[in-house]
């Protein structure tokens, strides 16, 4: 059987019949902020202008690179090339003047950083759909001030098809591995957003975590000056947040039991895309977006109902979760 939206909503309108239009219970209007990174009082103002000329290393490569080459729009530092396959031209370096490399801010082996998304081990037809639903304005932010997503858009937009293909087939044949390390906590570093990128303030203290989830990278510097492809992220959720998304996520007492599209261990299932240990605050944003119809492609059709009823809590918590399992 070829499985498309209908055929899979009807499968689950058998399963799960009373809660498909069952009413929203009100998520507010303002998207979190934290998972969008876009908080304007947190924004960094003691970025450097020197330019920095000296090379650069990291542990495991014999490779050295400028800082201006890793930063590269048109050709980034690969700093570990036997990890993946060739890249494509367009993953490489994109294509001038409109299409910056993939591998800039997904990295080579798409790991990518939270204010990104990882884009590695999708299925190929997902992949190619979202470069469409991009293209098309089928996937905005809800949070306009987020202007990389906008710049996505563009990208896509001018794409050729057989660059969306070769991009889905590379990222599609490099494995979605461990990247995220989720640790319950009151407490989290002050931090302050770097291009849409928490980064914990040197010597700045800690502060209560709230409502919140806070995404830094395992190795701050490494991650914004070097862009270790290596190097992953720390999610730093509530206490007791992992457990509140299981039961959401398992039982599906508040809305559909994610497993039954996403595969019983959360790792994607046919077209539908994996969502084990991927960043939260990317997981959260996705649902936040789903839920305000700015991301309505498709396929979304068959997410429309999950996140109807959704809090920003149960998303927080769905995200705890969720970027808590090995992949
Ligand atoms: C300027 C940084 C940047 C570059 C360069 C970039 N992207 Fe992205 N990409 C993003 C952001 C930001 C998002 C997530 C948007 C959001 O959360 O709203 C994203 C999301 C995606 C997704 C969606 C992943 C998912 O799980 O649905 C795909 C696919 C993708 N990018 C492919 C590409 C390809 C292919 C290229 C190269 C042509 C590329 N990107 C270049 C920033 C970038
Ligand atoms: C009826 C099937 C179905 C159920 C049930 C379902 N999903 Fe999905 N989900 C999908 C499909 C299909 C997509 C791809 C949507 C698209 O192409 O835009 C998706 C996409 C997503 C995405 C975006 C992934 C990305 O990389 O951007 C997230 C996050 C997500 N689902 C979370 C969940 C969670 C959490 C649950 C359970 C609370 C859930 N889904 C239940 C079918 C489902």
């Amino acid at each position: 059987m070829k499985i498309v939206p209908g055929v899979l909503l009807a499968m689950v309108a058998v399963s799960f019949g009373p809660m498909i239009g069952s009413k929203a219970s009100g998520a507010s209007a303002s998207p979190p902020v934290w998972a969008y990174g876009t908080d304007p009082n947190a924004v960094a103002h003691n970025a450097t202008t020197q330019v920095d000329t000296g090379a650069k290393h990291l542990p495991g490569s014999t490779l050295e690179f400028t800082e201006a080459q890793i930063q590269d729009h048109f050709g980034p530092a690969d700093w570990y090339p036997s990890d993946h396959p060739a890249m494509p031209k367009v993953v490489a370096q994109g294509r001038k003047p409109a299409i910056w490399a993939c591998a800039l801010c997904h990295y080579p082996n798409g790991k990518g950083k939270p204010e990104n998304a990882g884009v590695s081990g999708f299925p190929v037809s997902y992949f190619v759909e979202q470069m469409h639903e991009f293209r098309d304005g089928q996937r905005r932010s809800a949070d306009p001030r987020k202007k990389n997503t906008a710049l996505m858009s563009t990208f896509a937009k001018a794409m050729t098809e057989q660059e969306i293909q070769e991009a889905a087939e590379y990222f599609g044949a490099v494995k979605w591995t461990p990247w995220i390390t989720v640790k319950e906590t009151d407490t989290v570093p002050k931090t302050h957003t770097s291009v849409g990128m928490y980064m914990p303030i040197p010597g700045g203290g800690t502060e209560p975590i709230g409502q919140r989830i806070i995404e830094v990278p395992a190795d701050p510097e490494g991650t914004e000056e070097l862009r270790n492809p290596h190097s992953g992220f720390i999610a730093y959720v509530p206490i007791r947040s992992v457990e509140r998304g299981k039961q959401l996520v398992t039982t599906g007492s508040k809305t559909s039991a994610c497993g039954l599209c996403h595969g019983a261990d959360l790792k994607g299932l046919g077209p539908v895309p994996g969502i084990a240990g991927r960043s939260p605050s990317y997981l959260v944003r996705q649902l936040y977006d789903m839920q305000q119809g700015t991301r309505h492609g498709t396929w979304t059709e068959l997410m429309k109902s999950v996140v109807k009823g959704l809090s920003q809590e149960d998303m927080l918590d769905i995200a705890a979760y969720t970027s808590s399992l090995r992949p």
